[in-house]
This record gives C-alpha cells, structure tokens and sequence, in this order.
C-alpha cells in the first residue's frame, strides 16, 4: 500500500460510527481478551470522577471502577498532572539505570510496610499483576528450591501460564497443556456457600482443621513428617478474594492458617492486586487479619490505572541482594518514570487523606442502602463487604440458588445506557464475579459522593426490576 493510500485511509477511518467501529474490530481484534465476554460490547469516549461516557454523551456511574484499579477517580488531575509533569521532564529511562522517583516510590512502600509488619523487606517493580506474581514465584522457587504452591479454590491471580498455575479455573488452562506445577487448591472460608456445607456460628472452623489434617500423616501427601519437610513451598492468598465473588473470611481464619504454615516451613504470599490501596478500608487487606506475609504482590491502583506498573515486596531473607542477585528479574518497561512518578503521586495522595475513616465510613452507607433492597427483593441473596469492596450474590426467590441469568441480564441493561433513575438517561457500570458467577463485585471510586451511591442504588433497582419483567 502506498503511503497516500494508507494517509486516506487512515483519513477515512477518523470519525467512524459505532458500528463501523465494531465490524472493524470484530475482523481485526483478536478475541482473546474478555471484551466478547459481553454480546454487545461498549465503545467509551471520555470518563471523569465515578463516571464512563459514550459516544453519545450518555453517562454511565461506574460501580467497579477497572476491577478497583481506579480507587481515586476517573481522570483524576492529581495523577494527570503527575503525569504530565513526568512526561516533559524524564519520561522514559531503561530500567537498567535509576531516576529519583523509582527509589522514592520503593522506599515510601517499604518503610510502610515496615512500620505496619514490622519486618524489613525490598520493593521489586514489574509490569502488570500477573508479571509481579510471576516474580514471586521466582522468590519462592529460589529461597525454598520447591515449585509446588498451595492456592485457594476461588483464587484468581492472573492469566500468564505461571499464575494460570495458581489460579483455580481449569478454563483458564485447559487448552495450554500440563501444568506440573499445578497448584494444590483449598477450599477458601466461603461462608455463604461453605464447601463442606457447614453454618458459620457452628463450624468450629471446620475448613481450617481440614487443611490441618492434610500434614498428619505422610499418607496424606503433602508432608514428610520424619523430616518435617513439606513439598509445598508456599500458599498464594488473597484475604478478600477478588473475582472470587469479593469473599472475606472469618477473622480468625487467617491467624489459624499462618500459624499451620509456619510450623511447616510454608510461606504465604499475600496477592493484594485488587484489595491493596485501602479499597478494604486498610493500606492492604491483609491488616485487617493481623497477620504478616512473606511476600506481598501489588498493582492496579498503585497508579491509579494509568500505568501498568506493579510490584511486590518480600521480606529481606528473601531479596537481599545475596539472595536475589542482579538479573535475577528484568522486563524493559518495569519501574518506567511514567509508573513511578504517578505511583509516588498514589502514596502523596494517601498521606495527605483519611482513607482509613473514609472507605468503611462510605462502604457502611453504600451497603445499608443495598440491605434495603436486600429486604425487598428475595433474589439479593447475600449482601456484604469490607471498606467499599463490596458483594451483592443474586439468587432465584429462595435467596440461595445462584441466578447467573438474572445477573447477566442486570448487568447487560445497565450497560445499555436505558436506565432513567435520576431523572436523565444514564448506564450503570457493574463487574461480576463469583464462584456461581452471580456477584456483582463492587469497587466505587474512594471520592464517590453520598447522592451518587444513591443514585447507584437507584440505578441497581431499576435494572433489576426490568430483568424481572423480562423474565416473567
Ligand atoms: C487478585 C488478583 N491477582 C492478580 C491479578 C492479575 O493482574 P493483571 O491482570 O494485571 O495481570 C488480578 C487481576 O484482576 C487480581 O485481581
């Protein structure tokens, strides 16, 4: 193609409709990726504060907020102008040589993550979620010389082959081949829907004595229990899991298991990729269980989705540099400027706010208003939260069976952009999740104003009443 033909296509393609847009990426895209998840997937213009637009202008209050990757606001001008002042000054470095805001970035997370465990540890920046698990795995293989992980069932900690190992869906892997190093997956304290069909207020925490039970006796094939040596190197958690349904456990169940791995020489490595950054109402998730990590893997919302940057921080017996040498990890664009500049605006932002009294101040409001539908509607089966990471399980009218098809068609016509509640045309933005697949997931903007949850509760309730109509 010569280069006029190519400026006038290229000319042509400036200003195409929505459903030019969409035959073009119907050929041209791959489909891979989640977005034919949905039947008629949405093209997005412009988005500010808790809110996407489209094309039209309609406006769309966005509930999930890029799987909590946007804790702090669409378009946020703190972050923006981070950014821009990023880019006119260093905004790209090989990651082989150093830039202030790198080493300001790691020493504000590690000095805090100092402070809150106690423990000394080093940050190591990658790329995107799965990248910084992947490098987990490299820590855990190194300090322990074993490759068997424990996982929960439930779990999701991304896509690549490595955290695909340690993730629970077979639909995930099952086209790839074998996974030797498949993990060994736990059933997670699920409450609502408990694996072993036990009731909370009488379990005695059942599962926990389960997980106990496997290093018994060698028969069970974990432990060697002449030698004390467990074949498993570490257990990946997340302590509220994230496309799990947004599944917190008891309290106690996370000292308990600490506890059990301690004894056997397992490490935990906790995965607040989603629950990091006070969406849970702390700095990471895992405080509100009281126990400290090995290994904690961070991302989205360290840059409050405008880079991909993430990392993860271990304690130091794990990364010093005798342990971890140079080149033990690399990839071209971790720790790039962009991501470190916007990620140390994230840790400005936090000093200088009260997430801390804000989020659970905020997530108590939006989850009292969501309880009163709950009283309403017999298919909210199940209603919770931690800060403003909160669930919302829809049921058939016993309020227990999962109803995957009324979720999908709630969250279909919120994305409609038909809904009215509010007096204007306007779509409602929500994720789904779970293990039935029947959880909205909802991670709101930390600035969402109290009008506006109630504006998403409306919004909740009049998808919800015409995905009853439908169906009747
Ligand atoms: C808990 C958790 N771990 C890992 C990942 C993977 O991160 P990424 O999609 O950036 O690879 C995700 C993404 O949703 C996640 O929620």
């Amino acid at each position: 193609m010569s280069r006029r033909q190519k400026q006038s296509l290229v000319k042509k393609r400036k200003g195409l409709s929505e459903e030019e847009l969409l035959g073009l990426e119907s050929k041209y895209c791959s489909w891979g990726d989640t977005v034919h998840y949905m039947k008629h997937p949405n093209i997005f213009e412009r988005c500010e504060g808790s809110y996407l637009y489209d094309k039209n202008g309609v406006e769309y209050l966005d509930l999930q907020m890029l799987y909590s990757a946007v804790n702090f606001g669409y378009a946020n001008k703190r972050f923006n102008d981070a950014l821009k002042r990023q880019i006119d000054r260093l905004p790209q470095l090989a990651c082989q040589y150093l830039h202030e805001e790198k080493i300001l970035l790691a020493s504000k997370l590690a000095e805090r993550i100092e402070m809150t465990f106690e423990e000394k540890g080093r940050i190591q920046f990658n790329v995107g979620g799965s990248q910084a698990l992947e490098d987990s795995l490299k820590l855990v293989r190194n300090h322990t010389g074993r490759t068997l992980m424990f996982a929960f069932m439930g779990g999701y900690h991304g896509r690549t082959l490595a955290a695909s190992a340690i993730t629970s869906s077979y639909r995930y892997r099952r086209r790839y081949g074998h996974f030797s190093d498949r993990a060994c997956f736990i059933p997670f304290p699920y409450c609502f829907r408990c694996f072993y069909g036990m009731k909370r207020d009488t379990c005695g925490m059942f599962c926990l004595k389960q997980f106990e039970k496997l290093f018994e006796t060698e028969y069970y094939s974990v432990l060697d229990n002449k030698t004390n040596i467990c074949e498993f190197a570490a257990f990946y958690i997340e302590t509220m899991q994230g496309t799990g349904g947004y599944v917190a456990p008891p309290r106690e169940y996370f000292p308990g298991l600490k506890k059990i791995l301690d004894r056997y020489n397992i490490l935990m490595v906790d995965d607040e990729i989603q629950m990091g950054f006070f969406r849970t109402g702390k700095f990471w998730a895992i405080e509100n269980f009281g126990v400290t990590p090995d290994i904690l893997v961070f991302a989205k919302s360290l840059t409050n989705g405008l880079n991909p940057i993430s990392g993860l921080w271990a304690k130091e017996k794990l990364i010093s540099p005798e342990a971890f040498p140079p080149g033990s990890t690399h990839s071209t664009f971790s720790s790039n400027p962009l991501g470190t500049a916007v990620g140390l605006e994230a840790m400005k932002i936090i000093e200088e706010s009260d997430f801390a009294q804000e989020v659970p101040r905020k997530g108590k409001y939006l989850i009292s208003r969501l309880r009163s539908l709950q009283k309403k509607y017999p298919q909210i089966g199940d209603v919770d939260g931690l800060g403003l990471a909160i669930r919302i399980e829809m049921c058939e009218k016993d309020g227990f069976t999962p109803n995957k098809a009324l979720t999908d068609a709630i969250e279909e016509i919120g994305l409609s952009g038909k809904l009215t509640a509010g007096g204007k045309q306007r779509g409602l933005i929500l994720d789904v999740g779970g293990y039935y697949k029947n959880v909205f997931t909802l991670a709101p903007s930390f600035y969402i104003t109290e009008m506006e949850m109630d504006l998403g509760a409306d919004l909740f309730e009049e998808a919800l009443l015409m995905a009853l109509k439908r169906k009747s």
